[in-house]
């Protein structure tokens, strides 16, 4: 063991950068004042997490190494197992932050319950509930089996001790910015308290072959405290994010050891906790206002999955010199060139304009593919005629006003057609191997142009 030492060090409390000496700047993330000074001993903080014996680094010849199946335990939640790359890893450590309130608490629990019923023995150590809370809240989802155990403590040696005797398979801790290391004279959530504690985790998961899914509050900045420290600790990240007036919410993996990112799994908040949304596109679309102008409908892809959405503009009058933009849900940049395209290619007018784009249902989406879509609901808008409720557009536009290819344009044609739309408008270039049928039109072009001329 190391000597230890107390050691003064000066942590930025926004993004977590390390420094000698206080700064009134953060070189990190140029924020001021968000030094703070942590007394850390030396010893701890050598500390890379990953456990292991000294004196056995041999290096191991990588074709000798056999792989064996990732033994995965299904959380009986479809939308969290697709997420997780198929169900938890034993031993693996997973990040799941979102904003306070959106529910994170209720998914792990819901999930425990899951787990309990299987037969699973489950610990859920809350730092921030009473038992009674928990309780009112679990009563809420459903009755619990035997295997569920719950602690509520936030000392990790205490932790520790009980995760030691009572072997639990999976263990939750919420959250990781109410515990605290009796080794670290910081406070609790501050950047080298929250780093110690996910360190000490990490070691139990590894070494005890437990998975541990760890809460994390997401600052006003919108990144989990001590963000950038404790997403490269852990083996998959996660974040529950939805809109606080909408009822569903969306868990995206952001980093996943052990399986592919960018999946999304979305989930619908109502009486009896959260409830699977198997359907997103069904449900993104609902109360939509059929044949109304400004309205297209749009294929977005999230990781794998096609998700229909919604695409209104409103393009009026201004009644001030520079023309108002605005987007919800989608980049304002992106909406300011292809007003721009829109206005050279197609000879319409905008200058003295408004423009509003919104993507309904509170989704975010950045995908070019969307452009298309975006481009004809503000033409629709401006002419002021509807489009086909029936219809569904996507396709990237360049600068030029040509329509772009994007990718999987047979998944993102095949879930219209699932939703019963008639009529598709694709990148010509992606017609290859497509094709239509009495149910479904498809329409390629290779111009804004075109799209026009085909609908308005
Ligand atoms: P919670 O899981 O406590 O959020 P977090 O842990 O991310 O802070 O979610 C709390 C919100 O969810 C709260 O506003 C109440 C709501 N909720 C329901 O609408 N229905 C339910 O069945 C439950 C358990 C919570
Ligand atoms: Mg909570």
């Amino acid at each position: 063991m190391a000597q230890t030492k107390n050691k003064a060090v000066f942590y930025c409390q926004n993004c977590g950068y390390e420094s000698t000496k206080w700064m009134g700047q953060c070189p990190g993330c140029r924020e001021w004042n968000t030094f703070v000074e942590e007394v850390v001993k030396t010893s701890s903080l050598k500390n890379p997490g990953r456990g292991g014996g000294a004196g056995r680094t041999a290096p191991a010849v990588l074709a000798d190494i056999t792989i064996q199946e990732e033994a995965r335990l299904s959380t009986q939640i479809g939308e969290l197992d697709r997420v997780l790359g198929g169900g938890i890893v034993q031993g693996s450590l997973t990040l799941v932050g979102g904003d306070p309130g959106i529910g994170k608490s209720t998914l792990l629990l819901q999930t425990c319950w899951k787990l309990a019923e299987k037969g699973h023995k489950v610990l859920y150590i809350s730092g921030e509930e009473s038992q009674v809370q928990i309780k009112m809240r679990a009563d809420r989802i459903g009755s619990f089996a035997e295997g569920m155990l719950l602690l509520c403590e936030t000392n990790l040696d205490s932790i520790r001790e009980v995760i030691q005797r009572e072997m639990p398979k999976v263990v939750i801790i919420d959250s990781i910015q109410t515990m605290y290391n009796e080794e670290v004279s910081a406070a609790p959530g501050s950047v080298s308290q929250v780093r110690e504690s996910t360190g000490v985790l990490l070691q139990l998961a590894k070494g005890m072959n437990i998975s541990v899914f760890i809460v994390g509050h997401v600052t006003k900045e919108g990144t989990v405290a001590g963000p950038r420290v404790l997403e490269h600790m852990v083996d998959t990240v996660l974040y529950f994010e939805g809109d606080r007036h909408a009822s569903y919410r969306i868990l995206r993996g952001v980093k996943n050891r052990f399986g592919s990112t960018n999946e999304i799994g979305v989930f619908e908040m109502g009486q009896e906790g959260l409830a699977e949304v198997h359907n997103p596109s069904e449900y993104m679309l609902e109360g939509r206002p059929e044949g109304a102008s400004g309205s297209v409908v749009a294929c977005a892809m999230e990781g794998t999955r096609p998700l229909l959405l919604e695409i209104q503009a409103l393009l009026c009058h201004s009644n001030f010199g520079i023309p108002r933009r605005q987007a919800t849900g989608t980049d304002l940049n992106r909406v300011n060139l292809l007003m721009a395209v829109l206005e050279k290619r197609c000879g319409v007018q905008l200058s003295g304009c408004d423009a509003y784009v919104n993507i309904a249902g509170g989704m975010k989406v950045q995908e070019p593919a969307m452009d298309l879509a975006i481009v004809l609901a503000a033409l629709s808008s401006f002419k002021n005629r509807g489009i086909s409720p029936r219809l569904v557009a996507f396709g990237e536009v360049g600068l030029s006003g040509e329509v772009r290819s994007v990718s999987m344009a047979a998944q993102r044609v095949a879930e219209a057609r699932k939703l019963g739309f008639d009529t598709c408008i694709l990148p010509a270039v992606c017609m290859k191997g497509l094709q239509g049928d009495g149910s479904m039109k498809l329409i390629g072009v290779r111009s804004i142009q075109d799209a026009v001329n085909a609908l308005l």
